[in-house]
């Protein structure tokens, strides 16, 4: 099957969610790691507990309360200032290490984020990283008012870039955006960066229950067409056109 767009997800995948560590740690020394990892994990079980409760919010709404309660959990007050503060690190991820060259050996093809941040916070995210000029399109989920891996989410996606899914790569490392992708019917490449087998963790610290959770195989009995090791291998891929 021809690829003739490439649909990447943002967090996690295009952007490094763990690059908010540093400035979690500096505002909440020693217990940068648990509040990194809660606030993902929780961030990400918001976004499905609110799709099946029919209760769609903005993601910043989102990113924020699971922030609270990754606060709490360490015991650290959530106060306006402090959620302001670390919540703006999402607008300001870093990239992937691969992305900026992975996107631009893609040149002259369609290039799209299809993401679960809202439209605000995606077009602040690709401003602020730079990486505006490489992407012919930034879908939110918004419209649908549902978070991935709701097909009423993927089904904003080819209206949005003009290609059907199963002529789009939708190219994501989070396991469960593979699985509803594949689903969906789109033609379906998961970054496994780290995890998989062969790497038990050697202690259960947050890092390591983050990984356990969130880098592995999920058995959702909807695999992915490529295995990729990053996003520099797309450019190589058979059945680009
Ligand atoms: C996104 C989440 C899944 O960008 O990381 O949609």
């Amino acid at each position: 099957m021809p690829i003739r767009a490439f649909v990447f997800d943002a967090y996690g995948t295009l952007y490094d969610v763990q690059s908010v560590l540093e400035r979690v740690e500096r505002a909440c020394p020693g217990r940068g790691a648990l509040i990194t990892q809660i606030w993902r994990l929780k961030q990400l079980e918001y976004t499905w507990l609110r799709t099946c409760m029919e209760a769609f919010a903005d993601f910043a709404v989102v990113t924020r309360d699971s922030l609270a309660y990754a606060l709490d959990v360490a015991g650290v007050a959530p106060n306006e200032a402090l959620l302001e503060e670390l919540a703006d690190a999402y607008l300001h991820l870093t990239p992937a290490p691969e992305a900026r060259q992975a996107l631009g050996a893609l040149s002259g093809r369609t290039r799209a984020i299809f993401s679960n941040g809202s439209v605000a916070m995606l077009d602040a995210l690709v401003r602020n990283s730079g990486l505006g000029g490489m992407l012919e399109h930034v879908v939110s989920v918004d419209a649908a008012r549902a978070f991935k891996p709701s097909p009423k989410a993927y089904a904003l996606v080819e209206p949005a870039i003009g290609v059907p899914p199963g002529e789009a790569l939708f190219v994501s490392s989070n396991g469960f955006d593979v699985a509803g992708a594949k689903r969906f019917g789109f033609q379906v490449a998961w970054v496994r960066r780290g995890g998989g087998p062969g790497t038990a963790p050697s202690a259960a610290g947050p890092t390591e229950m983050f990984r356990a959770q969130r880098l592995h195989a999920e058995r959702l009995h909807a695999e992915p067409d490529h295995v990729l090791g990053s996003l520099t291998e797309l450019a190589g891929l058979p059945g680009r056109n």
